[in-house]
């Protein structure tokens, strides 16, 4: 019996048996290499043959599918962007009929026109699967209760953590993000075991249990599945803190997929490990493009192997990080948890800085609440970046004045460059639904 009263077999935090497990995820390395090969070959005629893009694009490089004999022979092939996406808008990309795509998806981005992507009923079956496998490393089980607060819409994030719910074998609560008293409602009269939601919109649902005088430790949640965002270890520990609770990164993009590319298991909490039957990662050097080797940083390409409706070859994620071996699963790789984008890096008086590495320090200063915003402007023909911060409740002003003064010093002594410290009262900046926007940008350029 579960602390919701209902018999489950449900072991929240424990590894899933051997029988519960997809079949690929038993693979060997070598069993999963030549599957990849047999579907890149597959993925690489599909792509060439049906999306002029792609037959112009490798025509142009000198490569046919042909060419693909081994998987190394994958750098031979032209890498896609964002632009590819949106050069292509709307559905330049498909390679299917348009009687064929059962949904679309779109992502905004910041500027100009949003990047659309297509799933055939096949694809949406997949996709449910490897979502399925996702909240099943996470410790999900059939019979467990799980509060989807990822938006629902043309963000992938709703509906494909949704259908992964519903293939798993679980029940979904498909409350979407935003109405924050009402997710606390529903968390504590519906009992779910698992949440799946942005890490900083599950710090300003914890903030909402704290307003009403509950304890957000003593909810029924066992398990947070938490991305869309970057997000750090010391993220990991406040939450798991604060909620009592497994908290795990699942990871993945609407170009590649959608959420369930990638997921980190809950028994060992190392890195996710990448769903390689269905997704092939490379990391290159984010300036020239050159592969790099397993352990190297650099920026996460990914080549779909079974898509159907948009087939995606060498798309540049723009997230940096590195390919480690398999543990949990032993026969796929696991990659590092994101650093950051190589778009959200902040270049700083000539000094790279990511907002996650921001986020560690803020999490290690006492008296500071894990509520920030990096401010950027300019001082004189400087940049200046000043580090917006909410002091925790009841936390005295000779400590405010501490902690300003030690996350100063501790930005200067990690990463190397002065910024500012202002902080602010609890409850004062500006709280996330969905996927968090940490800088603001009032340079003058
Ligand atoms: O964010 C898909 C998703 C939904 C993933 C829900 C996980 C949970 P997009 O809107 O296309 O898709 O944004 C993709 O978000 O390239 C990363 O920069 C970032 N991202 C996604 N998951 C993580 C994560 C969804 N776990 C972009 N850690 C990606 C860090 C993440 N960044």
């Amino acid at each position: 019996m579960t602390s919701s009263g209902t018999p489950t077999n449900r072991r929240l935090g424990e590894a899933p048996d051997a029988d519960l497990l997809d079949p690929a995820e038993r693979m060997s390395v070598d069993e999963l290499r030549a599957l990849q090969l047999r579907r890149l070959q597959w993925t690489l005629r599909h792509a060439y043959e049906n999306v002029s893009f792609y037959q112009k694009s490798f025509d142009a490089h000198g490569v046919h599918p042909d060419d693909c004999r081994e998987l190394a022979d994958l750098a031979k092939f032209p890498t896609t962007s964002k632009a590819d996406l949106r050069d292509n808008y709307p559905f330049g990309m498909f390679a299917v009929p348009p009687d064929q795509v059962r949904r679309v998806h779109a992502s905004s981005g910041t500027t100009g026109r949003p990047t659309v992507v297509g799933y055939t009923e096949r694809d949406l079956d997949v996709w449910a699967t490897v979502v399925a496998r996702s909240i099943r490393a996470a410790g999900g089980r059939a019979g467990h209760r799980v509060h989807n607060a990822y938006g629902y819409g043309l963000f992938t994030g709703g509906l494909g953590a949704h259908y992964g719910i519903e293939r798993l074998g679980a029940t979904a609560i498909p409350v979407s993000g935003g109405m924050t008293p009402r997710q606390v409602q529903l968390i504590q009269d519906f009992r779910p075991d698992i949440i799946m939601v942005t890490p900083s919109y599950m710090l300003t649902i914890i903030d909402e249990f704290a307003k009403h005088g509950l304890d957000p430790a003593t909810s029924s949640l066992r398990v947070g599945i938490f991305g869309a965002e970057p997000w750090t270890e010391e993220m990991r520990a406040e939450i798991e803190e604060r909620m009592d609770m497994h908290a795990v990164d699942i990871y993945g993009l609407s170009e590649v997929m959608g959420p369930g590319v990638s997921q980190e298991c809950v028994e060992s909490k190392d890195g996710l490990h990448i769903w390689e039957d269905h997704f092939y990662p490379e990391v290159v050097d984010p300036i020239d493009g050159v592969p790099l080797r397993d352990g190297e940083e650099g920026e996460l390409l990914f080549t779909s192997l079974t898509k159907e409706a948009l087939p995606i070859i060498r798309y540049h994620t723009r997230d940096l990080t590195r390919l480690l071996p398999g543990t949990a699963r032993p026969g796929m790789r696991r990659m590092q948890k994101i650093t950051g984008r190589s778009d959200d890096m902040i270049i700083l008086r000539g000094v790279n800085l990511f907002p996650t590495q921001i986020e560690e320090i803020v999490l290690r200063t006492a008296g500071l609440a894990p509520h920030f915003q990096l401010v950027l402007s300019t001082q004189g023909r400087m940049d200046a970046l000043t580090v917006r911060v909410e002091s925790r409740p009841g936390c005295p002003a000779e400590r405010r004045t501490a902690a300003a003064a030690e996350l100063v010093t501790g930005v200067k002594q990690s990463i190397g460059v002065s910024v500012r410290c202002e902080i602010v009262d609890p409850e004062t900046l500006e709280r996330s639904v969905g996927k968090l926007q940490r800088l603001k940008d009032l340079r003058s350029r």
